[in-house]
C-alpha cells in the first residue's frame, strides 16, 4: 500500500484501487503499490477473492510513457503481472474508462474481467512504435481468436465494451455500479466454484497463413514502420513457442523497438499532439462562446469541404454565394461526396439525408445575421476579402466569430476592416477540407483569447488536429513548404528528374514526393499565387525556377488535366513518367548553361529536409509557431510526413543541429544565397540546444 494504490476489504472481497491521476499510468509507484496491495490481500484472512479497479476516471491506460528510455526501477510490470497471475486467491479486474497497453496486460494477469458498459480496451503500443511488452502479445492470442488478436495489436484500436465482450476480452459487462458488480461477480465465482483461469495455460491454435498475410498488409499500409512487423513476429512466436520462450522473445523485440529512433519519434508525437492544445497565455478555463450555427461565404472547393465538417458534427450551415448557379453547384458537389460515401457503405442514406438537411443557402448577406460564426472562403483576393469583412461587420450579431480561410493574405489587414478585430481569426483548412485532418488556427494581432479558445474547442468537435499559428505568408505549413519546394526545383535544374526526387523522398518516408503532390493539388494554384506575388517576392533565388511555369503554360495543371509533372491515364491517379517533361527539364538546364550532374538520393533528402527545418527555425524565432512540436504536428497531420520520424524539427534534432548548420553553410557556398542559415538555428547551436528540448 502506498500513495498510488490502496487496499480495503468488503463482503469477503479484497479491493485494490489504483489512484494515479489523470490516467492511472503504471509508473514505478503504482507498480510497487500493486505488489504490496496484492500481498495485503493474500494475507487478509477475511477475504477469499480480490478485485482490481482504477480510481478516478479510468483503469490504467498503460505504462508510464515518460519512463521509457530511462533505467527501469523495480518492480518491473511483467513481474507485477506474474504476481497477480500466480495469486493464490482469485482476482477479478474491474474496468472503466480505458484499459490500454500495460493496463490491459495487467487485466490479463487476472482470472476474470468485468467492464462497465462504456469502457474501452486496447493495445495501442504500435502507435508508439513499440509492441505490448508485458505479455500482451502472448496472452491476448491465447485468450481470444489469434487472428482477431493480431488485428487488435496491429491496429492499436480501442474496442468498446460490447465488442470486447463478444471477442472474449471481457467476461461480463456490469449493468450497475462497477465496483458493486465486480464484488458481486467475485462472490458468485467463488460460491459457484468457478475455476482459476491463467491465460498462460490456455491453448493457442493459429493458422500460419495469418502471419504471412499480416506481413504483406503491414508492408503496404504501414510502409517504413518497424513496430508492426515485430508485433507480428511476437504473436507468431506465441503460436509456435512455449509461453515462457514467447515471453522472453517478446522482451527482446520490445527492447529493440523502445530504443529505436522510430519509437522515440512516435512517443514524441504522442506528447506533441497533447502539448499543441495548450496555449501559454490562454488559461484552460477561458470562457467559450457557443457555436451552434455557422455561415460560410463561398460554396467553392474549400467552402463546400469546410461545410461538410460542420454538418458531420450536426451543426447547421448557411451558405452565401454570388449566384444561384454557384450555390447549386456547391451543394451538388457536397451531395455527390456524401452519396459516394453511402455507396461505399460508410454512411447510411438516413445519415446523409439528415446532414444534407443542415444546409441552406442565400445570395444575401442578411442570411448571416443570426449565425454564431462565419467562415469566409471566397477567391484569394485582398480587395474582395476586405469588402466582405466590412459587410460582415454590419450584418453579423455582436459576439459572432468572423473567420477567414485565406492561405496567404494578411489577416491583421482584413481584421482592420471591421470595428471588431478581436472577433476576427484565421481558420486555414487544407484541401480537401472534408478529408484533411489539419487546421491551422491563425491568431491575428488583436484576436481575442476567448475566440482562439473557442475555435480550438470547435476544431475538436469537427475532428480536426489544430495548431495555433501567427500571421505570415503561408503561415507555418506552406511557408516551410516553399523552402522545400525551392530545393526540389533547384535539384531538377541541376541534374535530377521529377521521378528521382519523388522516389528519394517517398522512400525516405513521405507519403508522396513533391512533384506528385503538386500534380494532386493542381499546378495552376501555385502558378496563380506566383503571378500575383511576383513583384513582392524575393526569396533570393539564384535564378528563377521556370519549369513549373512552363508546364502551366502548356495546360499541364496536374491530375485534373491528366497531365502535369507526370501523365495520368483516364480515371487513374497513378503517375506515369512523361519523356516530354524530362526533355523540358534538360532543355531548361541547358538554356541556363547548367552542366547537369548525378545527384544522390542522400543529397536530395538532405537539401529538401534541411530547407524545411531551416524555415521552421525562422518561424520559431518569429513566434509564428509556438513550439517545435506544433510544427511537427502540422507536418504529420497535413503534409504526409512519416510519423516514425517525428516531424521535420525532431528530425533536425536527431541529425544534430550542428551537423545541419554545417551542411547549410556548405550548401550556401556550393549553391548560393538561396541558402541562409536561420539565426535561431545558429543561436541554438551556439547554446548547444535543440529545437524540441529533447
Ligand atoms: N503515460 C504517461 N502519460 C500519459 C499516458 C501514459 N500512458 N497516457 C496519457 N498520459 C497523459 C497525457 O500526456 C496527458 O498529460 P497532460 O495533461 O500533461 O497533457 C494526460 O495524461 C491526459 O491524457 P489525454 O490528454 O490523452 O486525455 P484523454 O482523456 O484525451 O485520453 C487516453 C485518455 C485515451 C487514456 C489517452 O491518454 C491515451 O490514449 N493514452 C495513452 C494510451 C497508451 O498509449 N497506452 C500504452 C502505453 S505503452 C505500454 O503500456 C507499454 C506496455 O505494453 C509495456
Ligand atoms: P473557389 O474558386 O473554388 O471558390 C470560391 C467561391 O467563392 C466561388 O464559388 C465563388 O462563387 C465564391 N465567391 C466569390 N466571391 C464571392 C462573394 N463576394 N460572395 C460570396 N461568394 C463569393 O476557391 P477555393 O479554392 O475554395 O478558395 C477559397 C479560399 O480558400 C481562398 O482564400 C483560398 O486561398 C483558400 N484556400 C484554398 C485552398 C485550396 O487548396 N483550394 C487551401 C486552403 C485555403
Amino acid at each position: 500500500m502506498n500513495d498510488f494504490v490502496g487496499y480495503e476489504s468488503r463482503n469477503g472481497v479484497g479491493i485494490i484501487t489504483i489512484n494515479n491521476p489523470p490516467v492511472n499510468a503504471l509508473g514505478q509507484g503504482v507498480r510497487a503499490g500493486l505488489v504490496s496491495c496484492l500481498e495485503a490481500g493474500l494475507a487478509d484472512d477475511s477475504v477469499n477473492s480480490l478485485v482490481l479497479i482504477g480510481g478516478g476516471r479510468t483503469f490504467p491506460a498503460g505504462a508510464d510513457i515518460t519512463e521509457f528510455g530511462k533505467p527501469l526501477k523495480a518492480p518491473d510490470l511483467r513481474a507485477v503481472i506474474v504476481a497477480y497471475e500466480n495469486s493464490s486467491k482469485l482476482v477479478v479486474a474491474a474496468i472503466h474508462g480505458h484499459a490500454l497497453g500495460g493496463g490491459l496486460e495487467i487485466a490479463f494477469g487476472c482470472d476474470y474481467r468485468i467492464g462497465d458498459a462504456k469502457c474501452n480496451v486496447g493495445l495501442p503500443e504500435v502507435t508508439l512504435g513499440i509492441l505490448p511488452g508485458a505479455g500482451g502479445t502472448q496472452r491476448l492470442p491465447r485468450l481470444i481468436d489469434p487472428s482477431a488478436a493480431l488485428d487488435l495489436i496491429l491496429s492499436g484500436a480501442f474496442v468498446a465494451a460490447p465488442k470486447a465482450l463478444k471477442l472474449g476480452i471481457l467476461d461480463k459487462v456490469a449493468e450497475t455500479d462497477l465496483l458493486e458488480a465486480a464484488i458481486e461477480y467475485a462472490g458468485e465465482l467463488i460460491s459457484s466454484g468457478a475455476p482459476r483461469r491463467r491465460i498462460r495455460d490456455m491453448e493457442i491454435n493459429a493458422d500460419a497463413k495469418i502471419f504471412d498475410e499480416a506481413r504483406a498488409t503491414a508492408k503496404k499500409r504501414a510502409r517504413g514502420f518497424e513496430a508492426p512487423l515485430k508485433c507480428i513476429q511476437a504473436v507468431e512466436n506465441a503460436a509456435t513457442m512455449s509461453f515462457d520462450d514467447g515471453l522472453r522473445e517478446e522482451r527482446v523485440l520490445f527492447e529493440e523497438l523502445v530504443s529505436s529512433d522510430q519509437s522515440k519519434g512516435q512517443r514524441y508525437m504522442f506528447f506533441a499532439e497533447r502539448e499543441v492544445a495548450k496555449i501559454p497565455d490562454i488559461p484552460r478555463d477561458t470562457p467559450l462562446r457557443d457555436i451552434s450555427s455557422v455561415g460560410i461565404i463561398g460554396a467553392g472547393t474549400m467552402g463546400g469541404g469546410i461545410a461538410m465538417n460542420f454538418a458531420n458534427a450536426g451543426i447547421p450551415v448557411v451558405f452565401v454565394e454570388t449566384t444561384q448557379e454557384a450555390l447549386d453547384r456547391g451543394l451538388g458537389i457536397i451531395k455527390d461526396n456524401y452519396a459516394a460515401t453511402v455507396s461505399r457503405g460508410r454512411l447510411t442514406q438516413d445519415a446523409m439525408d439528415s446532414r444534407m438537411a443542415l444546409f441552406s443557402g442565400s445570395l444575401d448577406f442578411s442570411a448571416l445575421s443570426d449565425v454564431d460564426m462565419v467562415i469566409e472562403a471566397v477567391f484569394e483576393n485582398m480587395a474582395l476579402k476586405k469588402e466582405i469583412f466590412q459587410k460582415l461587420d454590419k450584418v453579423c450579431k455582436p459576439g459572432a466569430i468572423l473567420a477567414t480561410n485565406t492561405s496567404t493574405l494578411d489577416i491583421d489587414e482584413i481584421a482592420a476592416e471591421t470595428g471588431r478585430p478581436e472577433d476576427v481569426i484565421g481558420m486555414h483548412f487544407f484541401s480537401p477540407a472534408n478529408v484533411m485532418r489539419l487546421l491551422e488556427i491563425v491568431r491575428a494581432e488583436k484576436t481575442g483569447k476567448d475566440i482562439v479558445a473557442t475555435v480550438m474547442k470547435l476544431s475538436k468537435k469537427i475532428r480536426k488536429v489544430s495548431a495555433v499559428v501567427g500571421v505570415c505568408d503561408g503561415f507555418v505549413g506552406n511557408r516551410m513548404l516553399h523552402g522545400y519546394m525551392d530545393q526540389a526545383m533547384s535539384l531538377l535544374e541541376e541534374g535530377a528528374l521529377p521521378q528521382q526526387i519523388d522516389k528519394a523522398l517517398f522512400d525516405w518516408g513521405w507519403a508522396m514526393g513533391p512533384f506528385a503532390v503538386m500534380d494532386l493539388a493542381g499546378n495552376d494554384v501555385s502558378w496563380l499565387i506566383r503571378q500575383e506575388q511576383a513583384p513582392d517576392r524575393d526569396r533570393n533565388l539564384p535564378y528563377p525556377h521556370t519549369i513549373a511555369d512552363q508546364l502551366c503554360e502548356q495546360g499541364r495543371f496536374g491530375q485534373k488535366a491528366s497531365k502535369g509533372w507526370y501523365l495520368y491515364s483516364e480515371g487513374s491517379r497513378k503517375p506515369e513518367i512523361d519523356p516530354d517533361v524530362d526533355a523540358l527539364v534538360l532543355k531548361v538546364s541547358a538554356g541556363k548553361g547548367i552542366t547537369r550532374r548525378d545527384i544522390s538520393d542522400q543529397e536530395i533528402v538532405q537539401r529538401c529536409m534541411y530547407a524545411l527545418a531551416n524555415v521552421g527555425a525562422d518561424l520559431l524565432d518569429e513566434g509564428i509557431a509556438l513550439r517545435a512540436g506544433d510544427i511537427d504536428v502540422i507536418y504529420n497531420a497535413g503534409y504526409g510526413f512519416p510519423r516514425y520520424r517525428g516531424g521535420p524539427m525532431l528530425y533536425a534534432d536527431m541529425v544534430g543541429l550542428d551537423n545541419m548548420l554545417a551542411s547549410i553553410n556548405q550548401f550556401r557556398e556550393d549553391f548560393g544565397p538561396l541558402w541562409r542559415p536561420s539565426k535561431y538555428l545558429e543561436k541554438l547551436v551556439a547554446e548547444g540546444k535543440t529545437f524540441s528540448g529533447t
